[in-house]
């Protein structure tokens, strides 16, 4: 797994990937040195490189930066590969983008103009990465559910294995185009696993997760 953006959410996914027996490669805009505590915190399993070489060298890549960053993703090395956006839109952190504020793409579709060869799936941006922690359930009984939505099958199916392998159901949530159902301030967005006062968040399972994307409205 590599990962391009390793704070809280990419940080949390990656601790998770590792408990999981995954190899990670962790980056971010300051340079591989910044992570050389979280890499030896993780241990055997990770490592810290440019944004370049943790995208090269992942089967999947978790891209997990603040929307603003997108220009800043490689896309080369992301060429044909399955990639994750955990990324949600925020004016107030990101500045206006004209097509994001008047909905003609979702953020995943503008990731996508930045990487087009990628094979992109929106996942993890609806869940509090506290609740992402401490929710992951080894057995399948009492699993939450992640909404996941992308155009490649393919794609999609690596990355139910892997959200699979850390702990969570998935329910696929359609095409990138139908991805601003799970995106910031819909039913589906954080609420589900509690709230963010709590921790330790609550199970979500798979029937309310489609639901809280059936009630989206745009
Ligand atoms: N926090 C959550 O609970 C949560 C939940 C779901 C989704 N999300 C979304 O997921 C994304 C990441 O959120 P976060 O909370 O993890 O943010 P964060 O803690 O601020 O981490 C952002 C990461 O992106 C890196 N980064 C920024 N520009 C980069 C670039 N040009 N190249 C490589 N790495 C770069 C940062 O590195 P430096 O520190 O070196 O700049 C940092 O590692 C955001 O879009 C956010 O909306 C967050």
């Amino acid at each position: 797994m590599g990962f391009i953006g390793s704070g809280y959410i990419g940080g949390t996914v990656a601790r998770l990937a590792v408990e999981a027996g995954h190899r990670v490669v962790l980056s971010n805009s300051r340079g591989p040195e910044t992570l050389a505590d979280m890499a030896a915190e993780l241990g055997p399993r990770a490592s810290a490189a440019t944004s370049g070489e943790a995208a090269a060298a992942g089967d999947i890549v978790v891209v997990t930066v603040p929307v603003k960053a997108f220009p800043h993703v490689p896309a080369v090395p992301l060429a044909g590969k399955t990639v994750i956006d955990t990324c949600n839109y925020g004016p107030e952190r990101d500045g206006h983008i004209p097509e994001l504020d008047n909905r003609s793409l979702t953020s995943s579709e503008l990731l996508l103009r930045y990487i087009p060869a990628a094979m992109l799936v929106k996942a993890f941006n609806n869940i509090f990465f506290k609740h992402l922690r401490s929710l992951a359930r080894p057995a399948a009984a009492d699993r939450s559910y992640l909404p996941i939505a992308g155009d490649s099958p393919p794609a999609k199916a690596a990355v139910t294995e892997f959200i699979e392998s850390i702990g969570y159901g998935v329910v696929d949530a359609g095409p990138l185009a139908d991805s601003w159902r799970q995106a910031t301030g819909t039913p589906v967005w954080g609420s589900p696993y509690g709230p963010y006062s709590d921790e330790e968040g609550r199970p979500a399972d798979e029937d309310t997760i489609r639901a809280a994307l059936a009630a989206a409205t745009r």
